[in-house]
């Protein structure tokens, strides 16, 4: 089966269906070609300067905003009527649109550092369709749509089914809008459970990480809707768990994230959010 059969999840297809599984492929396509700009740009890049720091650990390059015209207009030609918005340029957010980060990890990018991804949702009156999440420099395509499943480069994709902490290898998010605390607290918890803690500085990398069933859980208190969307779908076609992250205004304000294996979601829960 190749990849663009797989994520259609052996479903006949009419109607709605039809219209999602080739914005799917198209997706799938367009973060390929989007990732090219990426790898090219990653490996031309100067050493690190500081001038690249917008300010206190916030990263500035210009790869993001290349990278984001080009899904743009890429997705403005195949389907004129669908919103778009993009981390880099905003846009509009109502009925059918287009999810986009360029370059989730722009630090690791940044400084460097080959961990990074482009990552594409597709939302459709509110609910997350599509999501397809390119590494470049593995050259990996992680890309599910909503019933149909997932697929790593084509190959069907099952969360973990781990459920004992000391068994787990785990990932918690950080990022400059919460209090280091916060933070310190929840990596404390699971290392007091057992887990194994690592921290790569994609979340949406970090996503379909657990979609593929590399890692047990990721876990992190506050992201924005376009560095998780694609990713919580991923989890979720692969049998996982996650939360709603559209409840509470999450797709405007961002919200928590937690992702994990069916079995080890209760515990990631209890590890971020005591007593919720
Ligand atoms: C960030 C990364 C990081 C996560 C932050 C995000 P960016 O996105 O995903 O891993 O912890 O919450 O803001 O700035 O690299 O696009
Ligand atoms: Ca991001």
């Amino acid at each position: 089966m190749n990849e663009a059969m797989a994520t259609t999840g052996g479903m006949a297809a009419g109607g709605d269906d039809a219209g999602l599984i080739h914005r799917l492929h198209a997706a799938m396509a367009v973060a390929r070609e989007a990732g090219m700009i990426a790898r090219t740009a990653f490996l031309n890049l100067p050493a690190f300067s500081a001038a690249n720091l917008k300010g206190a650990q916030d990263y500035f390059t210009e790869t993001d905003g290349a990278v984001e015209r080009l899904i743009r207009s890429r997705f403005a030609e195949a389907f004129p009527d669908d919103g778009f918005f993009g981390e880099e340029g905003g846009g509009r957010r109502e009925g059918d649109f287009w999810l986009v980060d360029p370059i989730d990890g722009t630090a690791n990018f940044a400084r460097g550092i080959p961990l990074f991804c482009i990552s594409i949702a597709f939302v459709r009156n509110g609910v997350a369709e599509i999501g397809v999440i390119f590494d470049p420099m593995q050259q990996e395509l992680f890309a599910g749509r909503r019933g149909g499943g997932a697929t790593l480069d084509g190959r069907s994709m099952r969360a973990s089914a781990i459920t004992d902490p000391h068994q787990s290898t785990i990932e918690i998010g950080w990022s400059s809008r919460l209090a280091h605390e916060v933070y310190l607290e929840a990596v404390a918890r699971a290392k007091h459970a057992g887990s194994n803690v690592r921290r790569s500085g994609s979340g949406a990398l970090a996503l379909a990480y657990v979609a593929a069933g590399r890692q047990d859980a990721y876990g992190e208190l506050h992201m924005n809707a376009w560095d998780a969307v694609a990713g919580q779908l991923l989890v979720r076609e692969a049998g996982g768990r996650t939360n709603d992250f559209f409840a509470d205004g999450g797709l405007h304000n961002g919200n928590y994230v937690i992702a994990a294996g069916a079995g080890f979601y209760e515990e990631m829960n209890r590890i971020m959010r005591p007593g919720s």
